[in-house]
């Protein structure tokens, strides 16, 4: 294999390429990004990858969710706050679930950059380049707005670390204070829609959750923010190699290049070509990598993908994130995760079950239904327990606020209902209480240890 740099992949077939229009413009942004700190260190990173491993081999479960696209608006206090919290709980509900600690990674602090079905977008007959995310333009449909502006490369960096710094503040000070059960909202759990059943069995993971809680503050002598060091890793898909390579570099007393933008970088669907420029990127640093797989990947092709991306088999390394859709899993992904089990290759198994299952509304809106949802997980699930390999993970697009993006789930929105507040500027996420609610159907479901 030719040697590796972090401009090698420059030589590449690049899908989803920007457009930039002046070179000495792009060249400049470039040059600010590679002389600023970085985002992460590296320590963080090879933290992760332990725990990575540590869930590779069935000891801790990981939940990975946030935003489809984040935006600059996004760098807001009460919108971070909102989705540490939804965060923490869902994990407080995994952890008693599964009986395994939770490793927490937000899609935030850089998921900035957006992969696109067209290049373009017509309204009204005009025609002007799609939206690629605020790292890359803006989203009203102007010339203006679309222009691929390598300032916003910089724009991004500084509001993700912006982003990072306030996660970093809250949850060293106590932000994490769980044991006052009024801290959670769970009005939906008095809906009509949920059974009987559900409804006493969601009220007794709560009190159970609770009195753990409560059980641990009282034999520590510290609080349980502080007993439990509640951590978060970043994570981002890795589309704009301009941003991702500028801020990779080498670090002292270790070996290879890190990746210091991210702690958990991701390869997309559209973009995962074997000889593409993403993976030629990401075979050369030492984070932990993503890598998504959508309902045609093939057996062969995850193994050749493995073969690139961590030749030494290294654990904690690897991530697949499947996203086959809620029909397709079981056919999908069963030949998949048998291939890759009888090869002996060490990965995560994590289940997106957001990106297989988006419909339109009649009236052009994106949703997903909670059902839908719900069922390529168990799916997914299903495959997995068939297998005797473990699903060690979740990626959901959420949101800490109440939202109106998703159909379903005991608050029962409709289709009707979306228009009230819909406001992701691409994939529809679920809300507050979605998210909470598929947090309560997934633990109930967890191999206990
Ligand atoms: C995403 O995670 O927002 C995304 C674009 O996913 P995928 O690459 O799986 O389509
Ligand atoms: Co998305």
């Amino acid at each position: 294999m030719a040697a590796w740099s972090p401009d090698s992949w420059k030589s590449r077939p690049k899908a989803q390429a920007i457009a930039y229009d002046d070179p000495a413009e792009l060249e400049a942004a470039v040059r600010t990004l590679r002389r600023l700190p970085p985002l992460v260190t590296s320590w963080e990173i090879e933290q992760l990858k332990a725990q990575l491993a540590q869930a590779q081999r069935g000891e801790r479960f990981v939940l990975q969710g946030g935003d489809c696209a984040e935006t600059l608006d996004d760098c807001a206090p009460d919108s971070i706050a909102a989705k540490l919290k939804i965060l923490l709980q869902m994990s407080m509900v995994l952890i008693h679930g599964g009986k395994r600690p939770v490793t927490r990674v937000g899609r935030f602090a850089g998921q900035y950059a957006k992969p696109r079905s067209k290049p373009t977008e017509v309204r009204d007959g005009v025609e002007l380049p799609n939206y690629f995310g605020d790292l890359v333009n803006r989203p009203d449909f102007t010339a203006r707005a679309r222009r691929a502006d390598p300032q916003l490369l910089v724009e991004g960096y500084k509001h993700a670390g912006l982003t990072l710094n306030f996660i970093r503040s809250l949850t060293k000070s106590g932000f994490a204070d769980l044991h006052h059960p009024e801290y959670w909202d769970l009005s939906f759990m008095a809906s009509a829609k949920l059974s009987g059943a559900l409804r006493a069995e969601y009220q007794r993971i709560v009190d159970e959750v609770t009195r753990a809680l409560d059980f641990m503050e009282a034999v520590g002598e510290r609080s349980v923010a502080q007993l439990s060091r509640v951590e978060f890793y970043t994570s981002h898909e890795g589309l704009n190699l301009h941003y991702e390579s500028a801020q990779t570099r080498t670090v002292p007393r270790r070996r290879g290049w890190y990746d210091l933008s991210t702690h958990l970088p991701w390869i997309g669907e559209r973009t995962r070509q074997l000889d593409g420029a993403h993976v030629e990127f990401f075979r050369g640093v030492r984070n932990p990598v993503g890598v998504k797989l959508g309902p045609s990947t093939t057996p062969e092709e995850v193994l050749r993908l493995l073969d690139v991306l961590n030749p030494q088999d290294e654990p904690g390394k690897i991530v697949l994130i499947t996203r086959m859709g809620a029909t397709r899993a079981r056919a999908a992904l069963g030949p998949i995760v048998a291939r890759v089990r009888d090869e002996g290759r060490p990965v995560l198994w994590m289940s997106d079950p957001m990106h297989g299952n988006t419909v339109s509304t009649p009236s052009g809106l994106k949703t997903r239904d909670f059902d839908a949802i719900l069922q390529e997980l168990e799916e997914v699930m299903a495959v997995h327990e068939e297998a005797g390999t473990y699903l060690g993970g979740v990626h959901f697009e959420l949101t800490g606020d109440d939202v109106t993006e998703c159909t379903g789930g005991a608050q029962a929105l409709t289709a009707a209902d979306l228009e009230r507040n819909y406001t992701s500027v691409c994939d529809p996420r679920l809300n507050y209480q979605q998210a909470l609610e598929m947090s309560f159907r997934i633990a109930r479901r967890m191999p206990s240890r």
